[in-house]
């Protein structure tokens, strides 16, 4: 069977390798600072007594070196929301993408922008909320909302660590679904792997199981490619804004709705 996958832009194919520290650049830059006594290239000289300081770039390269090794030596990073005294936004740690599983994760404008759709929609609804396959909008829903009644489902077992509200999903096994999970959920967001219309179908299985019959609130990202089937499936429409990818996709990425979000979300494309 051919899968239809997410197609990662040609600049940002690098080669999986989960025992790789670091991104290549980043190896180099490091194997360079060890190398080079005084590397002029990175470091400011200074007539005067001043410390010598490494440029930006570099500075970036040694910090998430150092943060790889103490991930892989099991050492919790020190919280970088304090920077020069001043209180920084607190990033949302997020694992590794593991291309294999098809994981993109979304970057932060698109992951925020999602969240407070999901949080304007629990005020005007009971707040149950169904994260399939998306786990950086659960992290982003858990950091906007520590409170928020969220489940993940995930094929990935990584989010285990997300304790009770991990379910594990198979995407061609929607009938395994917990019975407890049925019709439980307002709100609903999707994020299927692939871009196949097999899939698709199976992913609105499980959107279904999930949801309110007529009554749910449902969120689809997925490729602009999947519109027709998503109109026929769920009767979803494509809203304005346009979800975006720490790693650059080839495939044009939409945001399908179930219900009219008004002036929010770039508005609801209106019918052909
Ligand atoms: C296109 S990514 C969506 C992630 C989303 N952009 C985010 O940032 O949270 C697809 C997701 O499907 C998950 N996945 C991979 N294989 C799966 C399967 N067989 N069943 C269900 N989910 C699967 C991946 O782990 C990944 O989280």
């Amino acid at each position: 069977m051919l899968l239809e996958v997410y197609k990662p832009c040609a600049k940002s194919l690098v080669p999986f390798s989960p025992s790789l520290a670091a991104p290549p650049q980043e190896h180099r830059k490091m194997e360079e600072l060890r190398d080079q006594p005084n590397p002029q290239n990175d470091v400011v000289a200074s007539d005067d007594d001043d410390p010598p300081m490494l440029s930006s770039e570099t500075l970036s390269a040694l910090k998430e070196f150092l943060a790889q090794q103490n991930r892989s030596l099991g050492v919790e990073p020190v919280p970088d929301n304090v920077e020069n005294g001043e209180e920084q936004e607190e990033e949302v740690a997020l694992v590794s993408e593991d291309w294999r599983l098809s994981q993109f994760w979304y970057d932060r404008e698109t992951a925020e922008t999602v969240a407070r759709e999901v949080l304007t929609l629990c005020q005007l609804s009971d707040s149950r909320v169904a994260c399939i396959a998306c786990p950086t909008l659960y992290a982003y829903l858990k950091k906007l909302n520590h409170n928020i009644d969220v489940r993940l489902l995930e094929y990935d077992k990584r989010f285990e660590q997300h304790g009770s509200e991990f379910t594990f999903y198979d995407y061609n096994r929607p009938e395994e679904l917990p019975s407890e999970l049925k019709h439980a959920y307002r709100i609903v967001v999707a994020d299927p792997p692939y871009l196949s219309k097999e899939c698709l179908e199976k992913v609105s299985e499980a959107i279904s199981f999930l949801s309110r019959p007529q009554e749910s609130y449902l969120l689809l990202l997925t490729g602009e490619v999947q519109k027709d089937r998503a109109a026929e499936l769920m009767g979803l429409r494509p809203c304005g804004f346009r979800p975006q990818h720490s790693s650059k996709l080839g495939n044009e990425f939409r945001l399908f709705t179930n219900y009219d979000p008004g002036n929010r979300l770039g508005g609801w494309e209106q019918e052909d």
